[in-house]
Formats: structure tokens, C-alpha cells, sequence
């Protein structure tokens, strides 16, 4: 195992109330009890914007961070009915931001529209996951590659603050369905996007990738001996303190 990092994220999506705050508590606690592998992970929990300035303001002691789903792409107010922007949603106490989800994709956001929302996410100093990932009609004729490449082609250039970008791998057929990529396939594509993301922005640095999918406490496993899998973009299983606490547990096992 590499010393980098390991993130753990969790997407909500539509998940939560008040009550959830439960979630949250247990997750921040276990990760402050589990002293050996403090600084070793970051915890991360993007939830609904109605809960985060109340999970924000609730949370004593705060070791995990919390971050939102989704934006507006206009950096100003304006007569977006229903939107919130990057602005609104740091002043609530996020810090990072999912951009770039195939949920989100297949609601309209088209590359261009990402790339507004990078930027004025990046504008208000919020740390981008920003998801790619294939459709299974791409993955079978052959295109897995060449769409990864246009996704990170068409909403990041060079001049971002490319440091504040994570990248996650999601492949779109592999999300609540419990249907995983084979350990080769999956190494071949991590390596991929790592290549591809120093050619494009011309860079030694190699970028921070997540794998995101049906990841759950038996499959994390599989997952830990792929050391170049900088951590994960967890679902439905971080719905539950248990399931994602012992994602974390089974990881470092
Ligand atoms: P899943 O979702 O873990 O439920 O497959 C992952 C995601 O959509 O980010």
C-alpha cells in the first residue's frame, strides 16, 4: 500500500433529513477513535444542500469534511428559480463538491456546462470530485477510453487550479447495480486516466483518482489491493454509519 492518502467519499444523492444527522455523528466519531489510520484518510460526506449548514453547525469536533453534490453553473445571483450556486452552497459550510455525476449528465449537464460549474466552484476555493465514467453502450463498443478522454478534455483546462480536482472513475453501468469492473480492466483504466491527465495538462503530477460503484463493506477488499485506487466514491452504502464505517474498517484490514 502507498503512503498517499485515501479518500472516503459519500454521495447521498437524494438521502436524508434532519435525523440523518445520527449518520454523520458516528461516522466523525470512528474516524476520530481510529487513531492509527487518522492521517492516513479523508472522510468526506456530500449531502443534500438542506442538511449541510445544520450538519455543520451540529458537528462538534469535526474530522470529516462535508461537501454538496451539484451547482448552478452561474457564479452570481440571477434568475435561476430553484438553483443554488457554488457561492451559496460554500457559504453553508461545504467544502468539497461532486461535479460531473452520470446522474447529472443524464439530466443535461453537458461538458461544457461542467466546466462552468469547475470554475466557479474552483472560484469559491471548493475542492472538485469530478466524476467520468462510460455508459455500458460505450463500454461495449469499444469507446471506454476515448469517452474518459473527452470528459476530462471538455470541462478541465490547464489553468484550473488542477490540485482542487479529484477525479472519479464511475463507470455508469457499475452504479446500484453491484456490477464491478475485473481487477485488470480496472487497472488498465486508472492507469489510463493518469497518463492521459499528465499528456493533456502537460504535468508529472499524477492526479488524484477515486473509483466510484456499487463499492461497498465485502467488495472493499478487492478494491484495497489496487493501490493505485486513491480512495472511493461510495453511494448508496454510505446511507448507513455501519455500512460505510466498515468500508473503512475492512480497507485497512
Ligand atoms: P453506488 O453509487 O455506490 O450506489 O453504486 C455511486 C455513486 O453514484 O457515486
Amino acid at each position: 500500500m502507498t503512503k498517499k492518502i485515501k479518500y472516503f467519499v459519500g454521495n447521498w444523492k437524494m438521502f436524508g433529513d434532519f435525523n440523518s444527522f445520527k449518520i454523520i455523528y458516528k461516522i466523525n466519531k470512528f474516524c476520530a477513535n481510529s487513531k492509527k489510520t487518522l492521517n492516513k484518510k479523508k472522510v468526506v460526506l456530500c449531502v443534500p444542500n438542506t442538511l449541510l449548514y445544520y450538519f455543520k453547525n451540529k458537528l462538534k469536533n469535526k474530522i470529516i469534511s462535508l461537501g454538496a453534490q451539484n451547482c448552478h453553473h452561474n457564479s452570481n445571483y440571477g434568475a435561476f428559480t430553484g438553483s443554488i450556486n457554488a457561492s451559496m452552497l460554500k457559504k453553508t459550510g461545504a467544502e468539497y463538491i461532486i461535479l460531473g455525476h452520470s446522474e447529472n449528465r443524464a439530466d443535461g449537464d453537458t461538458e461544457k456546462i461542467i466546466k462552468k460549474k469547475i470554475e466557479s466552484s474552483l472560484k469559491q476555493n471548493l475542492s472538485i470530485i469530478f466524476c467520468i465514467g462510460e455508459t455500458l453502450k460505450q463500454k461495449n463498443k469499444g469507446l471506454t477510453f476515448s469517452t474518459l478522454k473527452k470528459q476530462i478534455k471538455g470541462s478541465i483546462i490547464k489553468k484550473f487550479d488542477l490540485k482542487k480536482i479529484i477525479i472519479a472513475y464511475e463507470p455508469v453501468w457499475s452504479i446500484g447495480t453491484n456490477k464491478i469492473l475485473k481487477m485488470n480492466e480496472l487497472r488498465k483504466i486508472i492507469s489510463f486516466i493518469n497518463k492521459e491527465y499528465k499528456k493533456i495538462f502537460k504535468t508529472k503530477r499524477s492526479p488524484t483518482v477515486l473509483y466510484g460503484g456499487s463499492v461497498n463493506d465485502k467488495n472493499i477488499s478487492f478494491f484495497s489491493s489496487i493501490s493505485e485506487i486513491d480512495g472511493f466514491l461510495v453511494g448508496g452504502a454510505s446511507q448507513s454509519s455501519k455500512k460505510f464505517i466498515d468500508i473503512i474498517k475492512n480497507y485497512y484490514k
